[in-house]
């Protein structure tokens, strides 16, 4: 008889695998059938290619292609993934949901105000635009735009907490940038960011004090996004044609005008 075990499956995450390979044991089955549900977030064929990549080397376990009646299982810890917590998913799999920007907008959404959701997906498609342009990679251009506020609704306390304990020489920086830098840490710990190009570019965006074209992109693109409500089609003309330039010509006009509000040199 043929067994299937069906859930959403949006992703899937490692306690439903155990789960899975726990039921195959118990219930001495030689083969076990994994059908996902036509509803979800992601769509049906990722969550199919993720649950076989999950399933790895495991020729026991089969994967329909196509939603079948089985018996329903109660998804584990995929709300919580889909909020950022990719760390709870299988095991094969997360590396491909921060690449490939799965779930980074349910997760932008859960961590950030409305306001800073709607610039953080602002930011990220300027920052594909300005990628095309540019002949560099969009979906690198996508995550950073995403993540790079991530933990902005955090107070300066809980900033100030995981600095201290995972990069205390930060400490001595205006708590205005802690955020960069706390963003990068959250998404390296929960969400297997390893890009060195995306959390380099993460780490400098406030400042814009970033040597790379990656880094130039992002402070450019939080810069400019449609959403600040003011005149930028002078940086935008300019980020179009060279990303480092603009970045220098617009950190040297955030220098003034700092200077001129706020009497701080920068
Ligand atoms: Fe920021
Ligand atoms: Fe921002």
């Amino acid at each position: 008889m043929k067994i299937i075990l069906t859930s959403s499956f949006d992703p899937v995450s490692e306690r439903e695998m155990e789960y899975i390979r726990q039921y195959r044991k118990t219930h001495r089955l030689r083969d076990l059938w994994l059908s996902v549900d036509e509803a979800g977030s992601l769509d049906h064929a990722i969550r199919v290619r993720l649950l076989k990549k999950a399933a790895g080397y495991d020729r026991r376990l089969h994967v329909c292609e196509t939603p079948e009646k089985g018996e329903a299982i109660k998804p584990l810890d995929e709300e919580s993934i889909r909020k950022g917590l990719y760390r709870l998913a299988a095991r094969g799999i997360r590396k491909d949901l921060i690449t490939q920007g799965y779930y980074l907008d349910e997760t932008a959404r859960a961590m950030c105000n409305p306001h800073r959701y709607e610039h953080s997906k602002s930011v990220a498609m300027t920052a594909v635009k300005l990628a095309q342009a540019h002949h560099m990679d969009t979906q690198k251009a996508y995550v950073m735009g995403m993540l790079h506020d991530i933990t902005k609704a955090f107070s300066d306390e809980e900033n100030e907490r995981i600095i201290r304990l995972y990069k205390p020489e930060w400490l001595t920086l205006s708590p205005k940038v802690w955020h960069s830098y706390t963003a990068v840490i959250f998404a390296k710990q929960n969400m297997s960011l390893s890009d060195p190009d995306i959390a380099y570019a993460m780490e400098h965006h406030t400042i814009g004090d970033g040597k790379t074209d990656y880094a130039a992109l992002l402070y450019i693109a939080d810069k400019i996004e449609p959403l600040r409500g003011y005149d930028v089609s002078k940086q935008t003309a300019s980020a179009m044609k060279n990303l480092k330039k603009a970045a220098f010509e617009i950190r040297e006009e955030s220098k003034a005008y700092i200077l001129k509000t706020e009497g701080i040199h920068v």
